[in-house]
């Protein structure tokens, strides 16, 4: 009889739990002028659906986060960059380059998370009034209102509401013209360090063993900016860090191995299209070829690869080399070994970034198979 009273009771309770867990951890007003100001860059705010918003969740909480195929897109913040936003910043920029040679992607941050994209590459350098920390790609200035600090919030957002995902946040001090690198770097570190921050971002300063189910609805920072002495925040990738470099491995203070693909200029011994795609192809699927393969000692670390890549001088931007022009870029390329090719099949692909991802349907699915 007393159980028969209860049903209904704790019904009620199973309905009411999961609204009460909910609530939100960060501070609704602030949330809401972070996510409009921050919009030229995180994108306009919808709540995430479709089938990639949870596809983590089918992954095993034992899982090493270095064990999984992570989708991340590279120079997140420049989808945006047009010429006419070039344009209206020329007085602060000075002439730079086209802006296609900037533009890395054409959808928004809350649109590459719901392609399915968990890593982002960040980065940032005081705005022109020195004061507020705005994303750039080099030179380029790529918004005055969007700060840093929003984009974060918008993180946090998605987090909050997909609680299976784990994302990493790739953070490198870019462009100091406006603010020193110091000034930066302390930016940033004030952001990811703040009460609400503590809800949601790693503390840990290892990778090697850190579980998927200890950082599910948190993010992990890739850091490559210096800290000051006795501050600690995310995985340390400053030491050595190549330039345009096809294959280098970098170690933690900690003894932790990173390997990692990061030719942007491929510079192939013919110009053209189609010579440099092939070249950026091979140092690319090498990469995951040695993340997914058992070679002895190797499966310690990280593999990061990035399937992005531009040739200034020939006119090669990012999206040309990404899609092709005509003839196939990167990305088809990358599909088509992934799914057909000597590709398919691997698992443990590391982190892949890539540029324009969404231009090539099942570019993303396939890296996380
Ligand atoms: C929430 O954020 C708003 C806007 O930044 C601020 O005015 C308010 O004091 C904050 N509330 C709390 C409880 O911190
Ligand atoms: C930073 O941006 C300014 C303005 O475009 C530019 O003059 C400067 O060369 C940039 N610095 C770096 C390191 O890219
Ligand atoms: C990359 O190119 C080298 C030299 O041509 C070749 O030996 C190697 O098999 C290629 N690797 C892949 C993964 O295509």
């Amino acid at each position: 009889m007393l159980v028969i009273l209860l049903l209904p009771l704790l019904a009620i309770l199973a309905i009411a739990s999961p609204l009460e867990s909910r609530a939100p951890k960060y501070n609704v007003t602030a949330m809401n002028q972070a996510l409009q100001r921050g919009s030229p860059i995180l994108g306009s705010y919808s709540k995430c659906s479709g089938s990639l918003c949870s596809w983590m969740s089918k992954i095993s909480d034992n899982t090493l986060v270095k064990d999984i195929s992570i989708p991340g897109t590279h120079d997140t913040a420049s989808w945006d960059y047009t010429l006419v936003k070039q344009l209206s910043f020329v007085k602060y920029t000075n002439l730079i380059y086209p802006a296609p040679l900037y533009r890395c992607g054409k959808t928004s941050i809350f649109q590459q998370l719901k392609d399915g994209n968990r890593a982002f590459d960040l980065r940032v350098g005081f705005a022109p009034n020195g004061k507020d920390l705005v994303f750039f790609h080099s030179e380029a200035l790529l918004d005055l209102n969007a700060r840093f600090d929003d984009v974060i919030q918008g993180f946090y957002r998605f987090l909050d509401e997909n609680p299976t995902e784990s994302l990493l946040i790739s953070i490198k001090d870019e462009n100091a013209t406006w603010g020193s690198t110091e000034a930066i770097q302390q930016s940033v570190y004030t952001t990811l360090t703040s009460p609400v921050a503590t809800s949601y971002v790693n503390p840990s300063t290892t990778i090697a063993s850190t579980t998927l189910g200890s950082v599910r609805g948190k993010l992990t920072i890739l850091r490559r900016f210096g800290l000051s002495n006795g501050q600690q925040l995310g995985i340390d990738l400053t030491n050595g860090f190549a330039d345009n470099n096809p294959s280098f491995t970098l170690t933690n203070s900690q003894q932790e191995k990173f390997y990692i693909e990061d030719l942007y200029e491929p510079l192939a011994d013919k110009t053209g299209l189609t010579p440099n795609v092939n070249l950026k192809l091979n140092v690319t699927t090498t990469n995951i070829l040695a993340a997914s393969s058992k070679v002895k000692g190797r499966k310690d670390g990280l593999f990061i690869t990035y399937a992005s890549s531009e040739q200034a001088y020939q006119l090669l931007t990012p999206q040309l080399m990404a899609e092709g022009l005509v003839v196939p870029g990167v990305n088809q390329g990358l599909k088509s070994w992934l799914t057909s090719g000597k590709g398919k099949g691997l698992k443990k692909k590391g982190v892949i970034f890539t540029d324009f991802a969404s231009d090539v349907p099942g570019l993303v699915e396939a890296i996380i198979a």
